[in-house]
């Protein structure tokens, strides 16, 4: 369903506030319905319509495992993952909201990894079955998942340290240049398709500002811009659901603040976001929804606040990452100064 990961509305453009002064001393405006389909004249929009939506449609789901959401894209049923004797996931029904940001938190061990990796065709489950965008998504393999629409990043970054950082992009995109027989025939095809990736390629590198550096080896980049190029990589071929694990971790502050810029310009621009993550401060922050696994299980799920306020959901998951703070602004505040 291509037409779901259209702006809802077309006006709606994502304001990159550094670019315009303007827009440091203008309040964003949020109120999508007071406009209609368009900002008055001479006025910028930062679209918040998906974040809104989520958000009303979500604030009516109960708090609790497994719950039925108002529009899902993304549903497993009893998937079960065992590694010799041990369950690694046994996840009786999970469902994502399409267009929200759904945090995946849990203490070490806890089988989000595994997870990711079911659902993407990079492992196979002893039993289970999903569903993506209505899609029966089991024994596919990850090529083809991604070419449906669910990309996912890796919670230690396989990008190709011998290859240039917009080679890496371009592994990305859906169609090779000069993939198959037909296609090879026609070289003129090929040339424009080249063309287009290159350009797409490099307007992310731009947008996730790496693009000095698109001619160096993704070798000699930082672990944080690794981070990075790995997902502006996923964004190569315009995915639905993008499944992120641990984006934050080893990432500097001044990069952290604009992961979490970008991450919350995904849902902006229509796509789904899951992400796995031990920065409680950060999924406090964006997310719509936080899903707490423990042991292979879903164990709570709810609104941010009401899953992390939980003391029981506190005690028993979170466990060593719940003394970080919770809710400071001043921590976000403090990260931006430094970007
Ligand atoms: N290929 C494998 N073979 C055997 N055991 C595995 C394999 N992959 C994962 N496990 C085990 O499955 C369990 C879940 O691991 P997983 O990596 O999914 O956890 P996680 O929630 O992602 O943890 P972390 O927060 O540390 O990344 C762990 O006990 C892990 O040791
Ligand atoms: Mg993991």
């Amino acid at each position: 369903m291509a037409e779901n990961n259209k702006p809802p509305v077309e006006a709606a453009q994502r304001k990159d506030a550094a670019a315009s002064p303007a827009a440091q001393v203008k309040e964003p405006f949020y109120d999508l319905a007071k406009w209609g389909t368009k900002p008055p004249e001479g006025e910028e929009l930062i679209s918040t319509a998906y974040g809104d939506k989520v958000t009303r449609d979500l604030a009516f789901v109960e708090n609790k495992p497994g719950v039925h959401k108002p529009d899902p894209i993304l549903v497993a049923d009893d998937v079960v993952r065992r590694f010799g004797g041990m369950t690694a996931v046994d996840v009786g029904h999970f469902e994502i909201e399409r267009h929200g940001i759904t945090a995946l938190i849990g203490p070490n061990g806890a089988g989000k990894t595994t997870f990711f990796n079911l659902m993407t065709g990079f492992d196979t489950p002893d039993t289970g079955s999903w569903r993506f965008d209505g899609r029966d998504m089991q024994h596919v393999n990850p090529e083809h998942v991604a070419r449906g629409g669910m990309v996912r990043t890796f919670q230690l970054t396989k990008v190709m340290s011998r290859l240039s950082v917009l080679d890496n992009m371009l592994l990305g995109a859906p169609d090779q240049p000069g993939e198959g027989m037909f296609r090879s025939l026609f070289p003129g095809m090929w040339r424009k398709k080249e063309r287009e990736n290159r350009e797409k390629a490099e307007a992310l590198l731009e947008r996730f500002l790496l693009i000095k550096k698109k001619d160096d080896f993704a070798g000699s980049l930082s672990g944080g811009q690794r981070k990075l190029l790995e997902m502006a990589r996923a964004l190569m071929c315009d995915p639905k659901l993008v499944m992120l694990d641990e984006p934050m971790a080893g990432v500097n502050p001044a990069l952290k603040q604009s992961l979490l810029d970008h991450i919350i310009s995904l849902r902006e621009d229509g796509t789904t976001v899951l992400f796995v993550e031990h920065d409680i401060n950060m999924v406090r922050h964006i997310a719509d929804w936080v899903t707490v696994m423990a042991e292979g299980r879903i164990v709570a799920e709810g609104q941010p606040k009401t899953v992390m306020d939980d003391p029981a959901v506190v005690d028993a998951y979170l466990g060593a990452h719940a003394d970080v703070d919770l809710g400071d602004d001043a921590v976000l505040e403090g990260l931006e100064e430094h970007a």
